[in-house]
């Protein structure tokens, strides 16, 4: 077995693991629903597997609304979850906040897509990590191990030298540099996982990639599991090991960051890889080309039957309308799947060679993708 360096820990070995996760929002009830019995509510992620391991970067791609933020929120525990489980090292954990909360905290760290908001202006750098030190018991006994932990929490993300940043209060930094302090303040628990929502989203373009390799690295040094949520697929294909694709809360497809988006399977990923840098575009390039859903995201509430981007998918089948699809294995990759009805050996036997669904024929996508290009300028 392998182990890392630095931390001992063997390497690819399993952190955190989704299982079955599922988040349904409860709608705010109208005095008139008290007479129907609808308990309505925003399934916001359902049925999710994911598995988070030591040394890895896994992406989780998707639009806005996809779910990707409720599902970090989920593994940090900062909400409940409506089902399914979550565990650390393979137990199952349940957290009711306190005690409970710290414990794993520290060893599964979040960061947020807004260094500003996530750092308290009144309060300086040295403030900010020194708390995060104390609350996980890595300040040491003194001063000068505190400091020594301080100095060495910022030279990890390249703050130097550290002199020059504890004192300065966050508006007296860059955005690149406040998120390398939010990195250094969830470092500062020691985790094992880190859980990063869209961490370089709101940053110049010009210092994404420096963020980027900095996680990189921590990634590679301290054999961190790393979660990498993203707008951006073609920065999943340059970051992240495994990549998972989710849309209107579910996962479309996974698989290690090569062959999905290299040879993307699902129609959607075709599609967010056809509209890459911008995924979002990809509301406007559907357009009239599939109308059927007005090409926008599916109402969470009462979401689509069946497979649940049939009614914007250009290959849809009348089976996707009714059938909720299996993780099918795409064969070209071990651990490469897609939940889509087209890589079923049923589907694919009965369909004319040649035809839309018949095997691989993701191209037959971008051909109905690129059918209205003067809309996805
Ligand atoms: N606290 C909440 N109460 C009710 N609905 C919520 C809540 N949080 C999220 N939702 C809904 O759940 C769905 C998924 O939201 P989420 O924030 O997880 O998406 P996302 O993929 O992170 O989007 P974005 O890319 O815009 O950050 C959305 O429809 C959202 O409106
Ligand atoms: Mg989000």
């Amino acid at each position: 077995m392998m182990l890392n360096p630095e931390t001992g820990a063997p390497a690819n070995e399993v952190v955190l693991e989704a299982i079955g996760l599922t988040k349904h929002f409860p709608v705010r009830r109208k005095l008139r629903d008290l007479f129907n019995r609808t308990h309505d509510a925003v399934h916001a992620v359902d049925d999710v597997h994911l598995t988070l391991r030591r040394g890895r970067v896994t992406a989780l791609v998707g639009e806005s609304g996809s779910g990707k933020s409720t599902v970090a929120r989920l593994l940090a525990q900062l909400y409940p979850r409506t089902a399914g489980d979550i565990q650390l090292h393979g137990q199952s954990t349940k957290v009711k906040g306190g005690r409970q909360f710290r414990q794993y905290a520290a060893r599964v760290q979040m960061i947020f897509q807004d260094p500003f908001a996530s750092l308290n202006p009144v309060h300086t750098i040295r403030y900010h990590l020194t708390r995060s030190l104390k609350i996980h018991h890595n300040a040491g006994n003194s001063a000068e191990e505190l400091e020594a932990a301080l100095n060495n929490l910022l030279t990890r993300v390249s703050l130097t030298p550290p002199e020059r940043y504890l004192d300065k209060f966050p508006h007296e930094l860059s955005g690149g540099q406040r998120q390398r302090v939010a990195i250094a303040r969830a470092l500062g628990a020691d985790p094992e996982a880190l859980l990063a929502d869209e961490p370089v989203s709101m940053l110049d373009v010009s210092i994404r990639l420096g963020v980027l390799n900095l996680l990189r690295d921590l990634k590679e040094r301290l054999n961190l599991a790393i979660l990498y949520i993203t707008h951006d697929i073609a920065s999943a294909r340059y970051f992240a090991d495994d990549t998972m694709v989710m849309y209107a809360g579910r996962m479309v497809e996974g698989g290690d960051s090569e062959s999905v988006t290299q040879s993307p399977a699902h129609p959607y990923t075709r599609l967010l890889i056809d509209s890459a840098p911008d995924p979002d575009r990809i509301a406007n390039m559907l357009g009239d080309a599939a109308d059927r859903g007005n090409g926008e995201p599916p109402s969470l509430i009462k979401p689509p039957s069946g497979c649940r981007f049939h009614p914007r998918c250009p290959m849809a089948m009348p089976r996707c309308h009714t059938d909720l699809p299996v993780r099918l294995e795409i064969g070209d990759k071990p651990g490469h799947w897609a939940a889509c009805w087209l890589y079923d050996e049923a589907t694919v036997a009965a369909q004319p060679p040649g035809s839309a669904a018949a095997g691989h024929s993701p191209e037959a996508v971008t051909v109905a993708a690129d059918a209205h290009p003067e809309e996805v300028r």
